[in-house]
């Protein structure tokens, strides 16, 4: 049986939308705490069980349609060299800091066969144990949000050294950039080999950038990447956080599918991007409201949506840790439920 989810990637008529949750493992989970408890998160995702019992708790708990293979997008980039750590309440630590000529050089671009073997280990057992007609996506940051990380060594208020690199030593920017891109680009095809059925590419720093820098300095680099996975035929998910100003550039990457956050109606981001699947858009705080206002804001979405083909429902960012997961569930209910076409 062929997941649903494959099918609104291509634009073909579903028996009802298909939903998925960006961050669906989590801690909002108490099943995902009770491991968490167990295991440091490096830990959780190096190990292909874990990966795997992870990357099924949201569709055996939440009944979404699409599962996300458990692990972050910082992962190759320790394999790039970089010392990765996850602090409490800090998130990630990249240690040291790229920032010369020396560094960008002294990065490596991993084999993902050796160096990365516990994700494409875990892809395979869970096309083994998934049912059939939930897909696997498989997914890594894009070059700027991962070259982001890189450079500025943690999360950012102001991207300061990312953007002082770009403006100040474009050349060098573009070479990380292209390391980066390189990377990931094998990384990629490494999962969809190992049975991911199709890749979401994040962008979560997107809305760092002006219009014109993002067109300038980092559209041609997600360009590249996604002309080459291309060949893979699975499609590709965009997702551009904070980008909604410039869904015209976006659209040039040339994806499958867009994710939009929550700044942008669906309809209006739809007729900008044109004839493409559409994945988003709710604003993930609703899932902190009531029940009442969860059913009514879900619906509103898909009113925007208009049934028209082509749109997986998601939230317009990560679900947040301190989200009921009764709520959760009741929000891929509503869905299911509300788009009977
Ligand atoms: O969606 C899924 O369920 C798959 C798993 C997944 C994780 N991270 C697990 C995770 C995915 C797709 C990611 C992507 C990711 N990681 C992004 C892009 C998505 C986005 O939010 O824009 C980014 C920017 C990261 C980097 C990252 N990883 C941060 C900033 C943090 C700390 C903040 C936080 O939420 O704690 C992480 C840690 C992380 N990644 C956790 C999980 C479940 C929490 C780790 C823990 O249990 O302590």
């Amino acid at each position: 049986m062929e997941p649903i989810f494959l099918k609104a990637c291509r634009r073909e008529k579903t028996p009802y939308t298909p939903i998925w949750i960006m961050r669906q493992a989590g801690r909002y989970l108490k099943e995902y705490r009770a491991i968490r408890e167990k295991y440091s998160f490096l830990t959780m995702c190096k190990t292909p069980e874990l990966i795997l019992e992870i990357t099924k708790q949201p569709v055996e708990l939440i009944g979404v349609d699409a599962a996300i293979l458990f692990s972050d997008i910082l992962i190759p980039a320790e394999a790039m060299g970089i010392k990765l750590d996850f602090f409490e309440g800090k998130g990630p630590v990249l240690s040291p800091p790229v920032r010369s000529e020396k560094e960008v050089e002294a990065l490596r671009i991993p084999e993902p066969e050796e160096e990365l073997s516990f994700v494409l280990e875990g892809i395979k057992l869970l096309r083994k144990e998934l049912p059939p007609h939930i897909a696997l996506i498989g997914f890594a940051g894009a070059p700027f949000t991962v070259a982001s990380y890189l450079v500025e060594g943690s999360g950012s208020k102001n991207f300061a050294e990312i953007k002082k690199l770009m403006y100040n030593q474009p050349q060098l920017f573009s070479s990380l950039l292209e390391k980066v891109t390189r990377t990931t680009e094998k990384y990629l095809k490494a999962q969809i080999r190992a049975g991911a059925q199709a890749v979401q590419i994040f962008e979560s720093w997107a809305g760092a950038l002006s219009p014109s820098d993002y067109q300038k300095y980092v559209l041609p680099f997600s360009k590249k990447l996604i002309a080459s996975l291309k060949e893979e035929r699975v499609p590709i998910i965009h997702f551009a956080n904070g980008a909604s100003t410039y869904l015209h550039l976006i659209k040039e990457t040339e994806a499958t599918v867009y994710g939009v956050d929550w700044h942008i109606e669906l309809n209006v981001a739809w007729e900008i991007l044109g004839e493409v699947a559409i994945q988003g858009n709710l604003d993930p705080i609703v899932l902190l409201a009531e029940k009442e206002v969860v059913e009514e804001k879900a619906k509103e979405v898909l009113q925007k949506a208009h049934g028209k083909p082509g749109h997986i429902f998601n939230l317009g960012h990560g679900i947040l840790p301190q989200t009921p997961a009764e709520n959760a569930k009741r929000l891929v209910e509503v869905v299911h439920q509300f788009s009977q076409n």
